[in-house]
């Protein structure tokens, strides 16, 4: 029945939900494909089709839908599309602002967070709708790129933000079950088909879910060219402050100021870490192994457990050292026998690294991409045989080639030399054998993120990218706050056994018990 909706033109189906509705129980799902039609007449399918890597079309999403309540029975319906745009506009007129060169790096992934609330003690789900909403109009008023478009610009075929106040998107989704039937282990998997991905229409989604325990989800997408991540945490960590009625506690920075020297100048290793590439090649990673999108809880005391086996003779190592280290060490006997080497990339954000030698300027406020990727690389021999604080040393010593504004000032003058087009990491792009990269977001807001209905019990990364060259992994503090994390992880499967049989238990699938659900 369901697929023949599908094929139905759109016209006809309001007829057809008047011939269907006759049973109840099915009603809701028949209102929703008629919504989902009305979605796609509102949307021209090139912009659905010219979505990212892998944004399903919505009549694939809706198969997908389909198919997973057959499944599993547990399916989520759209109910409502909304398009918020800033509440003023007064401050910026409509004009473009142009990418930078880091931005250009970014690949133009779509980044998506997942957060999960306990039913609001007092509020229905309309009023928080409602307030999400309308906080979000004053939000975007501060953020007004996230209300703009995303096009490429056909003199210098590079992508640039037309800021227009266009608008956000917001989606009001129903789910059939409760919070606790969510399986957060495999998070990804489970959400596949219920998450609307992003368009280039909207760079930012919203999907606001109700579940029948009354608690409620918030999805949000961006695209990869409006920021990284400490640029999506300051513009959620406003919203929320916005949505209780706080003043901002950071005025955002939107000056994309990140030139390059004349003439550019680097380092010729950065052509061994970076490439050219387009945005097919992009999508079609070659990906090796099948990959597990997997969640996991990491106590408090498993990691400084780590720490402190790492600082050995007075040298201190970081968390994010130790924690690699022991990555890497786990890493490494389940790759093919055939390597001899093996990597380990981090994502280094350069705000803190970059204009030391002025004092009065900060880029702790700058919205954009201010993102390298850094690679280690060491002998298998060396990891399975070296201490956790050998490795940790070997960690501590590729991070600090791009904790330095040389190495940020470099990497935009790469970038400059290889304009215009797209460029991304070669690792990332399977082109480095094999590594995984590991993303920390210890600053990332997750407790603090309360819309004014309380905080949230989880908050997390997910990853609607189906092909990467590379293992990868995203640690942020949990929404307890007792120093727990949350890490969201792409692995081979070899890789998932191992961490998940180690003596150590460091990686414990994540459960609605963690959640306290
Ligand atoms: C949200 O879900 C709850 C529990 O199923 C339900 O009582 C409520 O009516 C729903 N809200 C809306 C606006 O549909
Ligand atoms: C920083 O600002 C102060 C006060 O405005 C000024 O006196 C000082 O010269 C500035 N320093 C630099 C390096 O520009």
């Amino acid at each position: 029945m369901v697929i023949f909706v599908l094929m139905v033109p759109p016209l006809l189906s309001d007829a057809l939900q008047n011939i269907l509705i006759t049973d109840p129980d099915r009603q809701m799902h028949i209102t929703s494909y008629s919504s989902v039609i009305k979605r796609q007449e509102e949307y021209p399918t090139e912009v659905l089709g010219s979505g990212l890597c892998n944004c399903p079309s919505i009549s694939s999403m809706v198969s997908m839908a389909i198919e997973n309540q057959i499944h599993d029975g547990f399916s989520v319906i759209f109910t409502q599309n909304m398009v918020v745009k800033a509440s003023s506009s007064a401050s910026s007129p409509p004009h473009v602002l142009t990418l930078s060169n880091l931005d250009l790096l970014s690949g133009r992934f779509p980044v998506t967070y997942f957060y999960v609330y306990r039913k609001p003690p007092a509020e229905s789900f309309a009023s928080v709708l409602n307030g999400l909403t309308s906080s979000l109009a004053d939000t975007l008023t501060h953020y007004y790129p996230f209300a703009g478009r995303i096009v490429t610009n056909a003199k210098t075929s590079e992508p640039e933000i037309i800021c227009d106040n266009h608008g956000a998107l917001v989606v009001e989704a129903h789910a059939n079950i409760p919070l606790d039937e969510l399986d957060y282990y495999n998070l990804d998997q489970f959400l596949q088909g219920k998450l609307v991905s992003i368009n280039h229409e909207y760079p930012l989604h919203v999907q606001v879910t109700n579940y029948t325990c009354g608690g409620i989800s918030i999805t949000f997408t961006f695209d990869h060219a409006l920021g990284d991540a400490s640029s999506f945490g300051r513009f959620l960590l406003a919203w929320s402050e916005i949505a209780q009625g706080k003043t901002i506690s950071c005025i955002p920075d939107h000056r994309r100021n990140l030139v390059a020297r004349s003439p550019p100048t680097y380092d010729p290793s950065l052509d061994d870490a970076f490439i050219s590439c387009s945005i097919e090649e992009i999508a079609n990673i070659p990906t090796k192994h099948t990959l597990l999108k997997l969640l996991y809880h990491i106590d408090a005391s498993s990691v400084d457990r780590l720490q402190r086996l790492s600082c050995v003779d007075g040298v201190k190592r970081t968390k994010i050292e130790a924690f690699s280290a022991y990555i890497w060490k786990v890493m490494v006997r389940t790759i093919e026998e055939s390597e001899t080497h093996c990597k380990m990339g981090w994502l280094v954000d350069g705000r803190t690294r970059m204009c030391r030698d002025d004092p009065n300027y900060s880029m702790a406020n700058y919205i954009g991409n201010v993102l390298s990727v850094v690679f280690g690389e060491a002998s298998v021999e060396d990891l399975k045989r070296g201490s956790l604080s050998d490795v940790a040393r070997i960690v501590h010593g590729a991070i600090a080639k791009a904790t330095n504004e040389a190495h940020f000032l470099d990497l935009i003058d790469w970038v400059e030399s290889h304009r215009p087009g797209l460029m991304l990491s070669r690792i990332v792009l399977g082109r480095g054998g094999p590594a995984l990269v590991l993303s920390s977001g210890r600053r990332f807001p997750v407790a603090e993120m309360n819309f004014g209905f309380g905080p949230p019990v989880l908050g997390t990364v997910c990853t609607t990218v189906e092909k990467i060259g590379v293992g990868y992994m995203n640690q942020r503090p949990s929404a307890r706050g007792d120093g727990s994390w949350v890490v969201s992880a792409i692995l081979w499967p070899e890789l998932a056994d191992a961490l998940e049989s180690d003596p150590e238990r460091i990686f414990q699938p994540m459960s609605r018990t963690h959640l306290g659900l």
